[in-house]
């Protein structure tokens, strides 16, 4: 079986714990927070994201002593260790000597040493003295206890427009295109005069006097994902020769647009993510759940890992606010029963110095004795109460699909409108299924969707044939399809699709367009049945072709015409929406594609603000309100958090969580 989270859990059970930074500590420190760990149930540390500098302080003189001790230190506590390769931070020294390392941004600035990710990925000098360091450090660590997986940089997500990269694009361009033809017809350059007559003449997108070329972009886009990936896929390469058995993983920072995470999850062993809830904002639970959706969809269904959250404030946001007591175990919790099995935070301990001195930890400036370490004891303590969860799925009979190159396509200058993005469209499709409790798997652009009963596509710019034919094979074999605004209009070069849109999706949604028309007010709309909504930003100007409409507009230029549509296609049923309905009108949509599906939530009813998610046997009911709930349960069931018994119903305070199973289940 391929290495995954199962590699670490069946031998420490559901992993606790956070990166920790002991090169920020007199070695004294290091035994108080061993013992600090073991009592409060870590059982798995990130170290050393940031320690090139401490690892190499000068070209090819190495020090690994430290490390050395500290991962004795770990091994005697039997403490995993997700031990970093440092190449996210190199120190002053590389660019010092090696200018070319340094990334540049898109106006041609250098971008220096003094913060981190100071690197180019294109750099072979980055590439051969990261490469190096990495190899020494599996030479050295390969077969040690402590070692329980490789954690590969950081948060990749670093774009270069130097010169180095200019000829690295070109490469990766001459693979893609063959002749110099090839790319002048995807770029369209025959447009504003942009034909290239030599390979030396194509750049990257940098900064230009007006719009620059969409297809350009996309393929920069595309290059730049391809190639961190590449210079991941070295890393791991060296370290899967050296330690076959130790999973490899990178942190991936949820719905981010610079790269293109299927791709990558393809690489890795273990999905990991960091997650950083907005506070103020009364969707992010939602917009959460959503992002533990996509990692589990990443891992193809399995188990993933937390790798970092925040026990309370962070310190990048401009007013950064603290996490009530509970909220980070809520936020935990949340977690995990959308299949996480581990639980890690950002970071152990909180730093004295350097630009994240005001960013919460497991263990604050004031040290153990207080609320929130406290807090974070009894958390490592409980999770042991639900050890049985680990390595168990979620159930999903819908899927919503999301694709990065879409996004990245959809989302670039020069288009009707700049208010309909991808990631805001999926939110929005998302938000009425996690309100009713409805499992949802986020799946990627040509996807098996046999699995599914409903599929919904808040948005697919760019859609391949391929993609395309797929979902319509969907709808003909059964499937319930929806379909969001200005989907199926590009090819993948970003091409306009000639003919009435969605020009591929045209027979399986029975309905077609002519014009977009994005409208500064709301619009008035109107259901078959006589109940008016509203619809907002977005408008198009559609003729059903065999599709029933289902709401029509009820006020502007388009009054009387389509805004949503159901069509019956081989043996199922495509819907389109051509507008962006209200909440509560695209709630009520969501229940009749629901119905249509034969999907119910794994609760009858859930009152506002409460979270019902089914993992493996246990039913998770969270309370992300402010009010105390009570929910209506159709069985007798215990809360292996409390030992408790609902009988009927389970009552919740704010930010309080059950996890049930049915009365003499196994689980737990
Ligand atoms: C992450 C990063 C960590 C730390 C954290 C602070 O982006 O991986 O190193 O900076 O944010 O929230």
């Amino acid at each position: 079986m391929k290495l995954g989270m199962h590699t670490l859990t069946q031998r420490r059970g559901l992993l606790f714990g956070g990166d920790y930074n002991p090169e920020q500590w007199p070695e004294e420190v290091w035994a108080q927070d061993a013992a600090l760990m073991r009592d409060a149930g870590v059982n798995l540390v990130t170290v050393g994201v940031f320690s090139w500098a401490r690892l190499e302080p000068e070209p090819g003189k190495r020090d690994f002593g430290w490390l050395d001790r500290l991962l004795e230190l770990m091994a005697a506590h039997d403490i995993g260790v997700d031990l970093a390769t440092p190449t996210a931070s190199p120190p002053p020294w590389l660019g010092h000597r090696w200018p070319e390392t340094l990334p540049v941004d898109e106006h041609g600035h250098t971008l220096w040493y003094g913060a981190r990710n100071q690197f180019c990925p294109s750099s072979s000098v980055y590439w051969e003295r990261s490469l190096d360091l990495v190899t020494a450090l599996a030479d050295r660590y390969a077969g040690h206890p402590a070692l329980a997986m490789w954690h590969v940089g950081n948060e990749y997500g670093q774009v270069c427009f130097c010169d180095a990269s200019a000829a690295a694009f070109r490469s990766w361009l001459r693979e893609r295109y063959g002749g110099l033809d090839g790319l002048n017809e995807a770029w369209g350059t025959t447009f504003w005069s942009q034909g290239y007559s030599d390979w030396e003449e194509v750049l990257p997108p940098r900064a230009a006097p007006y719009i620059v070329n969409p297809s350009q972009r996309l393929d920069w886009r595309r290059f730049c994902s391809d190639q961190m990936l590449a210079h991941f896929r070295a890393q791991r390469d060296v370290l899967r020769a050296r330690t076959p058995g130790v999973p490899v993983t990178t942190n991936f920072m949820g719905l981010f647009k610079g790269i293109d995470s299927w791709a990558w999850a393809e690489e890795e062993d273990v999905v990991a993510n960091d997650c950083y809830p907005e506070p103020g904002d009364p969707l992010t639970p939602a917009r959460t759940a959503l992002t533990h959706d996509l990692m589990r969809g990443l891992a193809k269904g399995r188990p993933w890992l937390l790798m970092e959250q925040a026990t309370s404030a962070v310190n990048w946001r401009p007013h950064n606010l603290p996490k009530p007591p509970g909220q980070f175990r809520l936020e935990s919790l949340q977690a995990l029963a959308r299949g996480a099995d581990g639980l890690c935070y950002f970071q152990w301990r909180a730093s004295r110095f350097g630009a994240e001195r005001f960013h919460a930890a497991m263990v604050p400036h004031a040290g153990p004795e207080t609320r929130l370490h406290r807090a974070v004891r009894e958390h490592g303590r409980e999770l042991r109460r639900l050890s049985g969860v680990a390595g168990t799925e979620v159930p999903a009979r819908v899927a919503m699909m999301f694709g990065w190159e879409s996004w990245w396509a959809l989302e670039e200058r020069g288009r009707p409108s700049d208010r309909l993005n991808a990631d805001e469209q999926l939110l929005r499709y998302y938000v009425p299924f996690f309100e009713r409790g409805v499992a949802v798997d986020v799946v990627p652009p040509g996807a098996d969707l046999d699995a599914y009963a409903l599929v919904v596509v808040p948005n697919l710019f760019l859609v391949s044939d391929e993609q395309a034919a797929g979902l319509d094979a969907y709808v003909r074999r059964g499937g319930v399809l929806v379909v969001g605004p200005f989907s199926g209009v590009a090819d993948p070069r970003a091409h306009i699709r000639i003919g009435r849109f969605p020009a591929p999706l045209r027979e399986v949604l029975g309905a077609s367009g002519e014009e977009w028309q994005p409208v500064g007010e709301p619009v008035r709309c109107r259901w078959q049945g006589g109940a008016e909504f509203t619809a907002d930003t977005w408008t198009e100007l559609l003729a059903a072709e065999g599709a029933e409409v289902v709401a029509e507009y009820a006020s502007g230029g388009l009054a009387g015409l389509p805004a949503v549509t159901r069509h019956r296609h081989g043996d199922g049923l495509a819907w389109y929406v051509g507008t962006m309905p209200e909440p509560a009108a695209l709630a009520a949509l969501a229940e009749r594609v629901l119905a249509d599906a034969g999907v119910t939530g794994v609760l009858p009813a859930l009152p506002p603000g409460v979270e019902a998610v089914r993992r493996g046997e246990v039913l998770f009911v969270l309370n992300h309100g402010t009010d105390t709930v009570r929910v209506e349960l159709p069985e007798r069931a215990d809360d292996l958090l409390t030992g408790a018994t609902a009988e009927g119903s389970v009552t919740l305070a704010p930010r309080e969580v059950a996890a049930l199973v049915p009365t003499g289940g196994a689980a737990g």
